[in-house]
């Protein structure tokens, strides 16, 4: 800060001490009726607009997708970003170091910005940075919101043509949560798996998708993906069939 800066805060900062009013007990006052009325809304909407409780929760579901509440959606959105590389990075990066470096920001910000001015139309930096990251945590919590994530049990992938492996695989792969994580024909997550629409155009062979789905690491070294190797051989086969012919046999 300048000096004549200096001066002229603190003259500024003397005159609106003459005439201002102390903190207690005017202050505190008016904090306290804004704090009650708060309480005040959120008792009458209780009473008022009651919320359903929804089903019981079932513990044995394997085909519940969770999803965050809406204003978790922007680090739900973070998880997506880093997603395709290691199983631990997209959590660690999304929950931990992006957040924190943010808050870290905010703590250390006062001792950055040690301007005087307090008119926002006069700190154009901060009003650009602060509309930035605002605008940055809509735009990914509509991201988050809109994301293709997850599948329900009874979904079906339209292919042509239906067949037993087609409907079977189509079964499995909904079943064993594969769709939380692979996309088939717009059915499914985007990430952190490949889409597996054309998976059958690799031409890998049926073989290899069994090995695969056994141990993931056998044939991508480094894979993230969770092995199956307890699933029953012929759910494997069915799998690998199916996986084998998707953009080729089935469309
Ligand atoms: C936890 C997430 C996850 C689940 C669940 C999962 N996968 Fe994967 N899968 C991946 C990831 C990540 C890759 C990419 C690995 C790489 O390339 O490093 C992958 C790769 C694949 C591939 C190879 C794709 C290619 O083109 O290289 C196939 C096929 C596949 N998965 C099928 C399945 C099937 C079938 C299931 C269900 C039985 C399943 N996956 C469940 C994460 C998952």
């Amino acid at each position: 800060m300048k000096k004549s800066q200096q001066e002229a805060y603190k003259q500024d900062y003397a005159a609106a001490k003459k005439d201002g009013k102390p903190f207690f007990p005017y202050a505190i006052y008016k904090d306290s009726l804004i704090a009650l009325l708060a309480i005040g809304i959120v008792i009458t909407l209780a009473i008022v607009a009651r919320v359903e409780i929804g089903e019981p929760v079932n513990p044995a579901s394997s085909d519940f997708i969770p999803r965050p509440e809406w204003y978790f959606f922007f680090l739900f959105e973070l998880l997506r970003i880093f997603k395709n590389q290691n199983v631990l990075t997209p959590v660690i990066m999304g929950t931990f170091i992006i957040p924190n470096i943010l808050i870290l920001l905010m703590i250390i910000w006062p001792f950055i910005d040690r301007g005087p001015e307090r008119r926002i139309w006069k700190r154009p930096i901060s009003m650009a940075v602060g509309t930035l990251v605002i605008a940055f945590m809509g735009y990914m919590t509509y991201l988050g919101a809109t994301a293709p994530e997850g599948i329900g049990s009874g979904e079906t992938i339209e292919l042509e043509p239906q067949d037993e492996i087609s409907t079977r695989g189509t079964e499995l792969f909904i079943a064993n949560g594969c769709g939380s994580c692979h996309m088939i024909k717009g059915v499914g997550a985007a990430g952190p798996g490949p889409n597996l629409t054309n998976e059958g155009g690799k031409n890998r062979g049926v073989q290899w998708q069994i090995d695969h789905l056994k141990n993931p690491q056998s044939k991508i070294p480094g894979s993230s993906m969770p092995a199956f190797a307890s699933l029953p051989q012929q759910d494997l086969e069915v799998l690998g069939e199916y996986l084998n012919n998707l953009g080729t046999k089935y469309k």
